[in-house]
Order: C-alpha cells, then structure tokens, then sequence
C-alpha cells in the first residue's frame, strides 16, 4: 500500500515507518522535525533534496517537511495516490497540555481536523490514529478493555479522544474507514539499536532512568509516593515499539470503509515507577540515583490495558512483552547513542 504517515519522523512513527518500508509498503511522512528528527527517517525514504528536484512530488515516497496547519502544504504531500494515513503527529506531554491546553487543542485537535479534511479533498479514505490510555482517565476496572468509558482527567487525554469523536462521525457521514489504537506507555528501541527515543525535553520514564544511569542526569525524580498502589508509585503498561509498530500495520489491513475499529495496545502487566527503576539498575548494573518529587496534576494511578481484543480479532502478539527485553533494546540504543540522534 501507499502510507502517508504523519510525525514518521518521531519515536513511534520511525519505528512504523520502518516496518512498513521492510514489508514492502511504500511511505511518505509528513512532519514539521519539531519533535522529530530527519534521522530517525529510513534513508529508503527520499529526502527533501530529491523533493526539490521533484522526484517525489508524485507517488508515495518522501520526507515532506510540513505542518499539519499548513493546509496548502498538506494538499501539496496528500497529493500521491495514497491508500492510508496512518497519524502519529501530536503533542504528547500530560503536564504540559494542563499548563497550556491550547497548545495542545490546536495542534491534536485543529491540526488533525484540518488532516482529515484535506484526507476527504483528495480521496483518502483509510486512517490509523495514535490515541492513547490517557482517555480513559482514572480506571474503574483494571486491566482497561476497550468498552470501558472514556473520561480524560488532562488536556491531551481529551484532544485524543476529541478526534476519536470526529473519526467515528466522519465514518458515519463520509465513509471514512478508521482504526484507533489507543497505545499505554511505548517504550524500548529498535534491537539493531538504529533508531530509538529522543525528545528535548526527555518526560518518559525508561529514557530518563537510562539517561540517569548514562550519568546524563544526575537523579531521577518519582512524581508522587501516595497513590493507591503497593509502593504508592504510578503505575503503568509498558509496551515495545516494535510491537506497535506490527499493530499498526495489522490494523490498517483490517480497516473497512465507513466503519471503525479501536483497540487497546500494551502487555497486560503494570510496573510500579520504582519497579522500573529497579529493572534499570539490573539490566545496566548502573546505580540510578532517585528522588521524591510532588505528585503530577492530571496522572492517574494506575493504567494496565488489556489487549486481548486485538489478539483475539487480528492476531496481535508482543514479540517483547516483558519489561527487561524492552529495557534492554532502550539501553543499547542509548548507550550507542548517548546524545540521540546528534551522534
Ligand atoms: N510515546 C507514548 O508512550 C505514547 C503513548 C500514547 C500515545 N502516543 C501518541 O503516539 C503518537 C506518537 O508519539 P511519539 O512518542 O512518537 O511522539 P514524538 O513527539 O516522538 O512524535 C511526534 C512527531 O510528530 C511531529 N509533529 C508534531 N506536531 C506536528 C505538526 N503540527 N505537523 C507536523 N508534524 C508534527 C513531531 O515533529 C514528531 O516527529 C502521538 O500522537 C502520541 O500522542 C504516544
């Protein structure tokens, strides 16, 4: 198929990128390099320079610099015959959308609107959306299914489950064909180490203790020790990239038009965020120095998603569900990359 694929050039969207190149799709991302990185960006993928001599202005491959409120530019990469979207381009900082919401509104809200608009100009009628666990606010039940309500408790939460909204409408109204994956908390590296997680400013946990045994960092903050869990930590569901990344493609093949799909992405297990710390200081026999800080507004206890649903209808099955193989591929890419993809 012809991917358009929107912030490929970012964490998650590289890792998908990739995979979709080595399984013989043809892709285009589309990103503004404001979180991402040219890098990250498989050199299969042409880049701007072979867009300047128009080698990529018609068919599917390419790294088109844009931004998703730029509608003529949008119009312009949109334009290549394109079977899918798969839409990664986001803000994606909790703390961050609740000191500056529309920041967030604009781009996650706005921005992806005005995607799925030129999406409707031009005839796409397929997308995969990254939504996330943060719409489902603080569980009542754990692990979280798919059916369960959907009550964000931050602003970014509630940005992703606004454009789950317009999707199911627009799939009503305009036969648009939609999977949203609802991803818990992405984590490790590709296992090559070639490409993995960089963000300025880096707030995922497993980077930061990694950065943290690095010597990168001096300590790692735990945001908040009175929550109702065993060691009164958050806690959360880690799931590989790598392991997304299949979902992704697993899901764009399922998609019919006019209907809609939505499913929960992680391994079933949570970690405490010291157990994390502690799976760091074994995997890189480093000592990780940590610090209690207040409590984050807008971080819910708990998040622990079950996935069996996509397991069950379209064969999902983590190649690295346990936390030590994830902490693992994140630790070589970290070591061989120690100032991300700067080096
Ligand atoms: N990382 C996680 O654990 C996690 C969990 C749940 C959901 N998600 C969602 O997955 C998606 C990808 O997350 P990530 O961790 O790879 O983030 P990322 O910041 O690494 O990637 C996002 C990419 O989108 C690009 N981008 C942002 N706004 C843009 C715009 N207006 N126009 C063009 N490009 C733009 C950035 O430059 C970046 O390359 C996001 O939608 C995020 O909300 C991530």
């Amino acid at each position: 198929m012809n991917v358009f694929v929107t912030g490929g050039a970012g964490y998650i969207g590289s890792h998908v990128v990739r995979l979709l190149i080595e399984a013989g799709h043809r892709v285009r991302v589309y990103d503004n390099l404001s979180e991402g990185h040219r890098a990250a960006v498989p050199s299969e993928v042409p880049g701007r320079k072979a867009q300047r001599a128009g080698r990529t202005r018609s068919g599917a491959g390419g790294l088109f610099e844009g931004d998703l409120m730029d509608e003529a530019r949008l119009a312009e990469a949109l334009d290549g015959g394109f079977d899918c979207v798969m839409h990664f381009a986001a803000h994606c900082y909790v703390g961050e959308s609740m000191e500056n919401p529309q920041k967030y509104y604009r781009n996650n809200v706005v921005g992806s609107l005005r995607l799925a608009a030129a999406m409707r100009k031009v005839g796409v009628g397929r997308i995969v959306f990254s939504s996330s666990a943060a719409t489902y606010g603080v569980p009542r039940e754990i692990p979280i299914p798919e059916d369960h309500p959907q009550q964000p408790i931050n602003a970014y939460g509630q940005t992703k489950l606004d454009f789950e909204h317009a999707l199911a409408y627009y799939a009503g109204a305009y036969g648009l064909g939609y999977a949203t994956l609802r991803y818990f908390n992405a984590a490790g590296a590709a296992p090559d180490a070639a490409i993995g997680e960089d963000h300025d400013p880096e707030t995922h946990l497993v980077p930061v203790v990694l950065q943290a045994a690095l010597g990168q960092r001096q300590r790692v903050e735990i945001y908040g020790t009175g929550y109702p869990t065993p060691d009164g930590t958050c806690i959360r569901d880690y799931v590989h990239v790598c392991d997304l990344a299949q979902a992704h493609i697993l899901a764009m093949e399922a998609i019919e038009p006019g209907k809609g799909l939505a499913y929960n992405l992680g391994n079933g297990s949570g970690y405490s965020v010291r157990e994390v710390i502690e799976t760091a200081r074994r995997v890189t026999g480093r000592e990780i120095p940590a610090d209690v800080a207040p409590p984050r507004p807008g971080d819910p206890p708990e998040l622990v998603a079950s996935s069996e649903k996509i397991t069950r209808e379209l064969g999902w099955k983590p190649q690295y569900p346990d936390l030590d193989t994830i902490v693992e591929t994140a630790w070589r890419w970290h070591q061989s990359h120690p100032d991300g993809y700067r080096d």
